[in-house]
């Protein structure tokens, strides 16, 4: 078995919940993404770890979605547990049953619960009635796994997280609140640029900017895509208009004018940054194709490094 550059980081995720990365110290998520290589390095070589063998993880989805439950069920599969698919428009709770009680029953029957839900309440009402670990697979607020793989990401591509320049171009949604809080952990510099009405919420702001401050990092927020991308080494973008907010797809797309990660962007930031973007994209709105099929893409990189980051949650909470 290898041995982790920090074993005690890793064995205090033991049995917890992962429902934002503010739950996690620096420490926890270095020494995730350190498991999180390992266990890429150990796949590519066909070893594979069967930490979670006889356990079961349920995978309960109120939203679509593509890699995240296809990464989720490959890694619980690949640690030999099993993985329960829950479409919850199936289940009793759209018939009204509550929370509390799906909670209570479902933890009597597997070891952990990955939720993609809509409000980060509901989550967390979910992992105050669960007695197994609940982690968050994607809310309204945050999305913990997307930026753990982008660390993953950018730690492959440059070594150094702190001091990293990171720039997030477009809506200020769940995904740009968990790169916020995550950079801040890591004493990354992350710049945001968004439209001012979709700025992200002032409280998780607050949040990110008090964890910069302890950890080195800083988290600021500059209103112009051209020159919030100076001296960037990542430009990361996502889609304009998130699941949930459908009927506001008009309005968005035209708050958004001006906020393309197109080819003119990427020639201002660093000459070595790299193009970011959680997937699906709409290709023509937040990032033109030339730039998403373009050399500085490491989006499917991203994409991949999802099953990796799940595999060490996984292994963190569930199988040491
Ligand atoms: N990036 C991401 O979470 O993709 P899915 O919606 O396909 O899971
Ligand atoms: N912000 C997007 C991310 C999808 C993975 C959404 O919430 O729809």
């Amino acid at each position: 078995m290898a041995s982790y550059r920090d074993d005690t980081a890793l064995k205090a995720l033991r049995g917890r919940d992962v429902l934002s990365l503010a739950d996690c110290s620096p420490q926890e998520i270095t020494a995730l993404l350190d498991l999180a290589a390992e266990l890429k390095s150990e796949r590519r070589k066909r070893s594979l770890r069967r930490s979670l063998e006889g356990q079961t993880v349920a995978l309960i989805f109120f939203k679509p979605s593509t890699r995240t439950r296809v990464s989720f069920d490959v890694a619980i599969r690949e640690l030999g547990g099993s993985s329960l698919y829950l479409n919850a428009q199936e289940m009793q709770l759209s018939r009204g049953e509550s929370i509390e009680d799906t909670a209570r029953v479902l933890s009597r029957y597997v070891h952990a619960v990955v939720i993609r839900t809509y409000a980060q309440a509901e989550l967390e009402l979910f992992a105050k009635w669960s007695s197994a670990p609940v982690i968050n697979a994607l809310t309204d607020s945050f999305h913990p796994m997307q930026a753990l793989a982008d660390l993953l990401t950018l730690r492959e591509r440059f070594g150094e997280l702190k001091g990293l320049r990171l720039t997030y171009v477009g809506d200020g949604n769940n995904v740009a609140h968990s790169l916020m809080i995550g950079g801040a952990k890591m004493g990354m510099d992350v710049v945001i640029s968004t439209p001012e009405a979709y700025r992200p919420d002032p409280a998780v702001w607050d949040k990110a900017v008090a964890i910069a401050r302890e950890n080195g990092g800083s988290v600021r927020y500059v209103a112009d895509p051209k020159e919030a991308v100076q001296g960037a080494r990542a430009i990361y973008t996502d889609v304009w208009v998130s699941m949930g907010q459908e009927e506001q797809r008009a309005e968005k797309l035209k708050a958004f004018q001006g906020f393309q990660v197109d080819r003119s962007l990427v020639a201002a930031a660093a000459s070595d940054a790299v193009v970011m973007h959680d997937l699906p994209a709409h290709k023509g709105e937040e990032i033109t194709e030339e730039v998403f099929e373009g050399p500085r893409s490491v989006i499917f990189d991203q994409a991949e490094n999802r099953l990796h980051v799940q595999k060490a949650v996984l292994h963190a909470v569930l199988g040491q």
